[in-house]
C-alpha cells in the first residue's frame, strides 16, 4: 500500500516537470543567436532567492561572440545546473560559473563552452555514471525528481553540445557545456 502511494506521488512531481519541459519544447521556439552572459546573468538572477549569506558566486567570463541556440531550452539547462550547485554547497561555499569558447577541431566549429563549478562535496565515484539517468536523484522525496541532468542532456544534445560533471576525489563538482557557435542540428 504504502509503496503504491510512493510510486504515486513520484509519478506527480515527474508529470509536472515533464509537462513542462514538452510545453517549452512546444512553445514554438526559434533558433536564435544569444549573448549566453546575458542568458547567464538572467538565470543567476532567477536562483539568487536560493542563495544563503555565505555563499559566493563568482563569474569568470571570456568572450565570447553569440551563439545560436533555442534560447528558452539552454536556459533550463542553466537553471537545473546552477540549481544543482546551490543545493551542493548548502550554507556556505562559492560557485563558480566560466565561459570560453574552444578552438575549431576536425570537421567541427568552434563551441561555446560554459562550466559551472561548485565547492560542494562532489560525487562519489560510483554514482558518477548514473547522473544523467532520469530519475536518478539522491535528494530527499520531495526535493528532487531526478530529472534535471537528464533533460539537461536532452537539450544539450539537439544543440549537437556535450554536456559532463567531473568530480575529483577530494569534493568539488564542474559541469561543462559545449554548444556549437552556429547551428549543426534540424
Ligand atoms: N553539483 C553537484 N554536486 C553533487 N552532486 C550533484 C551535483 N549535480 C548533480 N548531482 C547529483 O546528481 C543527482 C541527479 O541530479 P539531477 O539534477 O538530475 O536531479 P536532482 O537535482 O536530484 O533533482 P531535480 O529533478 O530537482 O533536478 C543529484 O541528486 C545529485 O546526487
Ligand atoms: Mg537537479
Amino acid at each position: 500500500m504504502a509503496k503504491i502511494a510512493i510510486q504515486k506521488s513520484t509519478c506527480g512531481r515527474s508529470c509536472g516537470v515533464t509537462e513542462n519541459v514538452a510545453a517549452c519544447a512546444d512553445a514554438g521556439e526559434t533558433w536564435t543567436a544569444v549573448d549566453l552572459h546575458e542568458r547567464l546573468d538572467r538565470v543567476a538572477a532567477l536562483l539568487r532567492h536560493r542563495l544563503r549569506p555565505a555563499v559566493t558566486v563568482r563569474r569568470e567570463y571570456g568572450t565570447v561572440p553569440p551563439v545560436e541556440c533555442l534560447p528558452g531550452q539552454l536556459d533550463q539547462v542553466f537553471v537545473n545546473v546552477l540549481a544543482n550547485a546551490i543545493d551542493a554547497v548548502g550554507d556556505a561555499g562559492t560557485i563558480v560559473v566560466r565561459t570560453s569558447v574552444t578552438a575549431a577541431g576536425a570537421g567541427e566549429g568552434p563551441r561555446a563552452q560554459v562550466q559551472i563549478s561548485d565547492s560542494g562535496p562532489g560525487v562519489p565515484a560510483a554514482l558518477q555514471a548514473r547522473l544523467f539517468e532520469p530519475f536518478f536523484t539522491t535528494k530527499p522525496e520531495g526535493q528532487g525528481t531526478g530529472l534535471g541532468l537528464a533533460v539537461s542532456y536532452g537539450i544539450v544534445e539537439r544543440h549537437g553540445g556535450t554536456i559532463t560533471l567531473e568530480s575529483p576525489p577530494g569534493g568539488g563538482a564542474t559541469v561543462t557545456i559545449a554548444i556549437p557557435l552556429a547551428r549543426t542540428t534540424e
